[in-house]
């Protein structure tokens, strides 16, 4: 894990935010690789998830909601972590993450614990008598609960269908560890998908069967891939039943997302504390009903985790170490170097023009400093799939030779088809199904 944390700083990845001033905890910053490497696996999600299906649509909600959304939504009376201190040292542990009745630093007494809520506060309005008190929300999904009546009714979807929403929640983690795993602000990807009652354990199978699809699809290998049953006893407050995919990151198993069979609960509630009817009318049958949801609710920062971890590699290249990222092209923040075999004889005009017909549609690089092995190091170190090379023979006939990050072996295509390759390659689309 150190030397993902160190290469993700040292390469511009991920750093602490307001690093300047000692940092703040369980908040970070995606720097220039990062922050295209997010952007890589969110756009393949909603590719995947969204564009992709008949059945989806998608929205942008603001993320500070009416303060009733919070009471509807259960979170202001369920949304607490138990507490515990230590008499001693006075560090402050969150219950249900200690074993033992001591305090794991130093073995002192801990308190009894108490109920602490989650969630942020924060108010609207200029002067303290007249501000509202509402939250940072502390999931993506309680706006698709909110809006539901407004996309259904103006988006020509019927049920089955879902609504999907990328974007930022906030907690106020009593431990915020493991680098970008628990944080205070992160990134979810969710799903409400709205079925009728009877065929929820078909869609509950469904999207089962999406999401581990697609975790393979973004390259994680899948023996560090497993699904944990939530007992029935430890269900969230609006749960009917959970299920978590769970990966195998460098600190042990941690959950990479949830799978919830939610019920009626969110629209009922949203229906009773609004006054508003957030029933649905069926057309064909001429029913009137509350939905049942299942939730896929992924973090897009511990999928950047996961993905890291799963792409750190070191081998070895002629008696040297190598560091390198085997990230899946798709998601690689840079999807080739270009160099020239050296700058004169007109090499290096050749391959910036290149690079620069490249970069209008792909995260290119170029790169003419240093010898051509270690300028293959610092992309293979940053995970960029392929290196382009032009060279005296680029001149004679028009070729350029395209060397893959793995395998290390090298072919010579024309350079006009650099563009398709990289299409083929690191596009959208799963050309390897
Ligand atoms: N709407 C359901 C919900 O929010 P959750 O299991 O609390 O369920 C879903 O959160 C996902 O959000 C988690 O599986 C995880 O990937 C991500 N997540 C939750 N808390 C997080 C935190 N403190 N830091 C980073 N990611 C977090």
């Amino acid at each position: 894990m150190e030397k993902i944390v160190s290469l993700c700083k040292r390469r511009g990845f991920i750093f602490q935010s307001s690093g300047i001033y000692g940092g703040i905890n369980g908040c970070w910053d995606f720097g220039p690789l990062g922050v295209e490497l997010k952007r890589n696996l969110k756009n393949d999600w909603w590719y995947v998830f969204v564009s992709q299906r008949e059945d989806m649509v998608g929205l942008d909600a603001s993320i500070i909601m009416h303060p009733s959304v919070w009471v509807a939504s259960g979170h202001v009376e369920q949304f607490h972590d138990m507490l515990v201190d230590c008499k001693e040292c006075r560090h402050r542990f969150r219950a249900d993450h200690l074993e033992g009745d001591r305090c794991p630093d130093c073995g002192g007494e801990l308190t009894e614990p108490r109920a602490f809520n989650s969630m942020l506060k924060t108010s609207l309005g200029v002067s303290d008598d007249t501000a509202v008190h509402t939250y940072l929300r502390p999931e993506t999904c309680q706006s698709i609960f909110v809006d539901f009546k407004e996309i259904y009714s103006s988006s020509r979807v019927k049920i089955p269908f879902g609504i999907a929403q990328i974007g930022k929640s906030f907690r106020n983690e009593v431990n915020p560890r493991n680098f970008i795993f628990r944080s205070r602000e992160f990134e979810q990807m969710e799903i409400e998908f709205f079925c009728k009652e009877e065929e929820e354990e078909k869609w509950f199978d469904h999207w089962r069967e999406c999401i581990w699809q697609w975790y393979l699809d973004i390259g994680l290998h899948e023996s560090k891939l497993r699904w944990l049953e939530h007992p029935k006893e430890s269900l969230a407050h609006y749960s009917k039943r959970t299920i978590d995919v769970e990966y195998d990151f460098p600190f042990g198993w941690g959950e990479l997302q949830g799978l919830a069979n939610r019920g009626t609960f969110d629209l009922t509630a949203h229906g009773t504390h609004s006054g508003k009817d957030l029933s649905y009318f069926d057309p064909e049958s001429k029913e009137r009903f509350i939905p049942t949801v299942i939730e896929p609710s992924a973090g897009a920062d511990r999928a950047c985790l996961a993905v890291l971890c799963d792409a750190y590699d070191e081998d070895e290249v002629d008696g040297e170490k190598r560091v390198v990222m085997r990230l899946h092209p798709r998601l690689a923040p840079i999807k080739a170097g270009v160099f020239p075999l050296v700058k004169k004889d007109g090499l290096a005009d050749l391959a910036m023009g290149l690079e620069k017909k490249l970069r209008k549609r792909f995260a290119t690089f170029y790169d003419q400093g240093g010898a051509i092995g270690r300028r293959y190091r610092r992309m293979d170190e940053i995970g960029t799939p392929f290196c382009i090379t032009v060279d005296y023979d680029t001149k004679e006939n028009g070729t350029v030779t395209v060397r893959e990050r793995d395998s290390m072996k090298q072919e010579r295509i024309p350079m006009d088809e650099v563009g398709a390759f990289l299409d083929k390659h690191c596009g959208p689309e799963r050309v390897d199904a």
